[in-house]
C-alpha cells in the first residue's frame, strides 16, 4: 500500500503487552500527512504507549506500525538515525538541560543529528523566532516561566525540521492561559504543514481546538 492510502502514521491491528498487562489491544488507525490529531483517554489508557510505538521506543507484540514508509517492526539499526530525524517530541515535563542556555538547549538537537556547527546559529535563531523566544536566547531555564520552558522544548523538537511532531500531555504542567498560548503555537505550526499527534486528557483543550480525536479506553479505540 502506498503512503497516500495509509497515511504518514499507520497502525494496523496493534497489540502491546507489558507482561500480562495489555496496554493496547488490536488498535488500528491512520494519521494523514498534515493532520493534527488528539489522542485522548483516561490515565493508563495507552496514549503514551501509542507515541512510543511511533517513535520506535517500543515494538508491538503483533500488528504493524508504519511511520513515513518505515515499518517499525522491521526497522534496521542503520535506518534508525535517519528515522529519528523525522520526528520531534515534546513532553509534559519539558526535559530541558538546566545548566545550558536556551540557545544551547536547542543546539543540542542539531548536535545529536550531526549538523555542522556553522549551520547551528541560523537554525536555532529560526526556531526561537517561531516560538517567540528570540528575547530569551541567552537565558538559563531557571530564569524562564513554565510556558517559556515548554516553548524551548518545542523549539528543540522543531530544530531538525521533523515531518511529525509528537506531544505527550504538553500542557500538563501549565495553567490555562499558558496552555492556550501554547496550543495556538501548535496550531500555527500545523498550518505550516507539520503533522501533529498530541496525547492529552485535557478535555477543555480537546473541545476548544476541534481536531480529529482518537479516543482510547483500556487499550482499545472507543467512539466518543
Ligand atoms: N514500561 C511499562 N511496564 C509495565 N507496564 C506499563 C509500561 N508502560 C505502560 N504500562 C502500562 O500500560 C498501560 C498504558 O500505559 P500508558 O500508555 O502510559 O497510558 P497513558 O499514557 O494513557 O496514561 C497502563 O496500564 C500502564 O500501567
Ligand atoms: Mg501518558
Amino acid at each position: 500500500m502506498s503512503q497516500e492510502e495509509t497515511g504518514i502514521v499507520h497502525f494496523k491491528g496493534v497489540t502491546k503487552k507489558f507482561g500480562s498487562q495489555v496496554a493496547l489491544n488490536d488498535v488500528s488507525f491512520d494519521v494523514k500527512k498534515g493532520e493534527f490529531v488528539f489522542v485522548t483517554g483516561p490515565s493508563g489508557a495507552g496514549k503514551t504507549t501509542i507515541l512510543k510505538l511511533i517513535l520506535g521506543q517500543l515494538t508491538p507484540d503483533s500488528g504493524d506500525v508504519v511511520v513515513d514508509g518505515f515499518n517499525m517492526t522491521r526497522l534496521a539499526s542503520k535506518d534508525i538515525p535517519a528515522f529519528r530525524q523525522k520526528i520531534g517530541t515534546v513532553f509534559q515535563d519539558f526535559k530541558v538541560l538546566h545548566e545550558r542556555t536556551v540557545f544551547e538547549n536547542v543546539a543540542v538537537a542539531l548536535a545529536v543529528v550531526g549538523l555542522p556547527e556553522e549551520e547551528w546559529n541560523e537554525r536555532v535563531k529560526h526556531v526561537l523566532r517561531l516560538t517567540g523566544l528570540s528575547g530569551q536566547t541567552n537565558l538559563f531555564p531557571s530564569q524562564l516561566s513554565g510556558g517559556e520552558l515548554q516553548r524551548v522544548s518545542l523549539a528543540r523538537a522543531l530544530a531538525v525540521n521533523p515531518k511529525i511532531l509528537l506531544a505527550d500531555e504538553p500542557t500538563g504542567n501549565l495553567d490555562w492561559e499558558t496552555s492556550d498560548n501554547l496550543m495556538d503555537l501548535f496550531e500555527k505550526i500545523n498550518k505550516e504543514g507539520k503533522t501533529i499527534i498530541m496525547a492529552t486528557h485535557n478535555l477543555e483543550i480537546v473541545k476548544k481546538y476541534k481536531k480529529r480525536v482518537i479516543n482510547i479506553v483500556g487499550g482499545t479505540i472507543k467512539d466518543k
